[in-house]
């Protein structure tokens, strides 16, 4: 078996709180690291590090786990620039402009959607991120729902069906009947392509009980939870997903205090989505709140064409930092190991013995520079599964 030395790491983040600091990133220095196959077989110093058939020099630089981007909207066809501008001018943000891209995407081919699925990924990968989860949403018939978890299930097995996004407009009359077609024929055709069920629970979407339906139906045929919560206002979102024991709740910018407790004593993961209050010129959500509170938070980039159209993790931890009062450490636990968390993955978003080999080699001598350094283009290579894909 081919093994590759992974040698001159400066500053080794394994979010394994067992090795190096004794802190949750785990940090090492000067260290190692073997990779055979597509997996970390070995983790240590640099001058114990064993022989290999291969060689690779990170040059004294900082190596951190692949971003695990738990949250993305990657199936749409077209582009909002022009709701961006007069929201920048103004305008709120409205769940309504989902169906702008629902018409764009549903006149779109599945190689035009394929391809743009690939361009999206590849920009990720190029900015560190080695697993991403996509949604659908933009489709909302049975035939666009489904085409949109195969296309998305080429590129990733965290498929997530939302078909509850919003209301179909040749539903807009009767919702009720929508529901039943989500939870039906819709769900019927796209489970076999989706690990999970989500559904948009705010005003303007699902309310509580049409959103609970839905992801009864959803666990029903075997996916499991999670749910958009608590983004546009206060609401019954995070209630629902812990009360569903959803994997994680998503956006959670309006909170009470029984939202964060609920969220801590169900174990259901926070997934902040800072690119998106950027977005929309938003407040953040409190994340020293939920920190305090003992829930786990991860962080993700929501990328889609409305509401935040960044695919990049270094920007979210860079506003995470700024805007939400997390420190660096923080932030890259939830970039990596609390996206992991968030899809109940435990091979990724962590560089210990055993793990996936998904990492990044950062041109900084330490990963604090990801937040210092905003903007900066800081990946100088990326491995996904034990092999070279940037660099
Ligand atoms: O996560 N909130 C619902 N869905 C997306 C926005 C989709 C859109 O505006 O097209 C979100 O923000
Ligand atoms: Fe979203």
């Amino acid at each position: 078996m081919t093994a590759t030395l992974v040698g001159g790491i400066g500053e080794l983040v394994t979010n394994d709180p067992t090795l190096g600091d004794g802190s949750p990133l785990g940090l090492l220095r000067d260290t190692a690291l073997v990779v055979e196959r597509d997996r970390v077989a070995w983790v240590g110093p640099a001058r114990a590090a064993p022989a290999a058939d291969l060689q690779f020099d990170a040059g004294d630089r900082a190596v951190i786990p692949g971003f695990v981007d738990s949250h993305s909207h990657l199936v749409f066809a077209g582009d909002r620039a022009e709701e961006f501008a007069a929201r920048m001018a103004g305008q709120p943000y409205e769940a309504g402009g989902i169906r702008t891209t629902v018409a764009a995407t549903r006149a779109a081919t599945d190689e035009q959607l394929t391809a743009q699925v690939a361009r999206h990924v590849d920009e990720m990968r190029r900015q560190g991120t080695t697993t991403v989860e996509i949604k659908s949403g933009y489709g909302l018939t049975v035939v666009d729902e489904a085409r949109a978890l195969a296309v998305a299930h080429q590129f990733t097995e965290e498929t997530t069906y939302l078909g509850a996004h919003v209301v179909a407009p040749e539903y807009a009359d009767d919702p009720a009947a929508y529901v039943e077609l989500v939870c039906g024929p819709m769900l019927e055709a796209s489970a076999p392509y989706a690990r999970w069920v989500d559904v948009f629970c705010e005003r303007g979407a699902f309310d509580v009980d049409q959103a609970r339906t839905v992801l009864q139906a959803g666990k029903a045929k075997g996916l499991i939870p999670r749910v958009h919560a608590n983004q546009l206002g206060p609401g019954p979102g995070v209630q629902l997903a812990s009360e569903m024991g959803a994997a994680s709740a998503d956006h959670c910018t309006f909170l009470d205090d029984a939202d964060v407790t609920a969220l801590a004593d169900a174990g259901v993961v926070a997934t902040l989505l800072p690119a998106v209050e950027f977005s929309t010129r938003s407040p953040y959500p409190d994340a020293r709140r939920l920190l305090a509170a003992g829930a786990t938070v991860a962080l993700a980039t929501d990328c889609n064409p409305g509401s935040g159209y960044s695919s990049s993790m270094p920007l979210c931890i860079a506003l995470a930092v700024r805007e939400m009062r997390m420190t660096p450490a923080e932030a890259l636990w939830s970039a990596t190991a609390g996206g992991a968390a968030a899809l109940r993955r435990a091979d990724i978003g962590r560089l210990s013995v055993g793990s996936r080999a998904d990492f990044v080699v950062l041109d900084a001598p330490s990963y604090l520079h990801l937040a210092y350094r905003p903007g900066v283009p800081l990946v100088t290579a990326v491995w996904q599964a034990g092999r070279p894909a940037i660099g």
